[in-house]
């Protein structure tokens, strides 16, 4: 089977990877990718949200699957111009891609489905957003209805600041406060049938302790050993499944991950936030820890054939990004990073890198993040952190406390 998959980031270095594993992938290629995913895949210079470049590189190629990473490109539409050409995609079209793209659709889609989450009003003027602020009351969530790479939400118990929030954005979602932990669930689905992976936490918090800005994700852990057993099917039975059925029913049939961001509140887990694409830096450690060759899953789910048997391997897997100096403000960029060989029980995946010559430099925000496995979580824990203390680039910064 000749794959291609579409991104440059951790999560397509970890999708190529694992992709790289299955035999029955017998060829790689990814567009634009980065330094990890060139080892690994041939890389195409795409620009990802491009539908018709993609559609010519997939045809060019004869690729038999095509899967689609990040969210831009989705939303965009890729993965419809992809399949209207005849080839097999992993991820969703641009329309049911709004359940991310769109706060306010996702909380249509869940009511309509009768999906656990918080109350919430969409509101497009200060006086809406002032009555609903006054009504839930602080903290206050504040979230812009668009695509905002992760930047549009503000919580926070300060009135002044939602409000300030909620006048820059041109329509936002405010909603009840969700206390408790938060975990997130992917969920393979090929339109009908869905199959959980395993329930993972990130962090995202910049530094230690959960301290300063918020950021993509600067670690993860699998499993949950404080999780319920039966959490995974709870939140496919309340969440997954009812949602699914609710898009297949209004014709947007889901073939692609979908990642639900919970909390797990006092009342049973409530939804905080759907993505039509899987979470960075979680990947990282579900893939990890998927036994199931991942092309084949994959491909049942682009081709509506899902069978639903998927298992995992024993043990845990922990990573612990490595961000470049200034991440997650303007990162620096341009410097050399050595150190990256594996060891027995960890691996470093890529993500903003790129190749100059014999150099590996830094090329992004998140440049790159460890992979630890192990028997346990501590085992695995040391084992990432042992690779982390030999990869070297200047400025950089991680968290120390990441499954701690
Ligand atoms: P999102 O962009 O929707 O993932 O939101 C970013 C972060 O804001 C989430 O990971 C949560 O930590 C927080 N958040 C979002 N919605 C809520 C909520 N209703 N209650 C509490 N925290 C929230
Ligand atoms: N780690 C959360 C995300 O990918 O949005």
């Amino acid at each position: 089977m000749r794959v291609l998959v579409i991104g440059s980031g951790g999560r397509e270095h970890a999708l190529c990877r694992s992709l790289s594993l299955d035999p029955q992938v017998t060829e790689l290629h990814c567009a634009p990718g980065n330094a990890g995913i060139e080892e690994i895949a041939t890389v195409h210079p795409v620009t990802a949200t491009d539908p018709v470049a993609v559609t010519a590189l997939a045809t060019g190629l004869a690729a038999d699957l095509v899967v689609v990473g990040p969210e831009a490109p989705l939303v965009a539409g890729v993965a419809d111009a992809v399949r209207a050409a005849g080839i097999p995609v992993f991820g969703p079209s641009g329309k049911a891609a709004m359940i991310e793209g769109s706060k306010t659709f996702a909380k249509e889609i869940m009511t309509a489905a009768g999906v656990p989450t918080a109350r919430a009003f969409t509101c497009t003027t200060p006086e809406q957003a002032a009555a609903a602020l006054a009504e839930f009351g602080s903290p206050y969530v504040v979230k812009d209805d668009g695509l905002a790479a992760g930047k549009g939400v503000v919580v926070t118990s300060d009135l002044d600041a939602a409000l300030a929030h909620a006048a820059s954005c041109e329509r936002v979602v405010i909603e009840e406060y969700l206390d408790g932990p938060e975990v997130s669930l992917f969920a393979l689905s090929d339109g009908n049938t869905a199959v959980p992976l395993q329930v993972a936490q990130d962090f995202k918090r910049a530094y230690d302790g959960d301290e300063g800005p918020n950021t993509g994700g600067m670690g993860a852990y699998t499993p949950l050993p404080w999780a319920p057993d039966d959490l995974s099917e709870q939140v496919m039975t309340e969440v997954v499944r009812p949602t699914i059925a609710e898009l297949a029913v209004r014709g947007l049939p889901y073939q692609g991950v979908l990642f639900v961001g919970l909390a797990l509140t006092s009342k049973g887990p409530r939804v905080i936030e759907f993505n039509a694409r899987f979470g960075d830096p979680e990947t990282q450690v579900v893939l990890d820890r998927l036994e199931t060759p991942l092309g084949g899953l994959l491909m049942e789910c682009a081709t509506g054939t899902l069978s639903g048997n998927i298992s995992f391997r024993e043990g845990a897997a922990v990573t612990v990004v490595i961000a470049a100096e200034n991440y997650p403000g303007t990162p620096v960029k341009g410097d050399p990073i050595t150190g990256l060989e594996p060891t027995a029980s960890a691996y470093v995946i890529h993500a903003g890198t790129r190749r100059d010559g014999e150099r590996i430099l830094a090329d992004g925000g998140r440049v790159l993040s460890v992979v630890g496995t192990g028997p346990d979580q501590a085992a695995a824990r040391a084992n990432a952190y042992d690779l982390v203390a030999r990869v070297k680039l200047r400025g950089s910064h991680y968290r120390t406390d990441i499954a701690r």
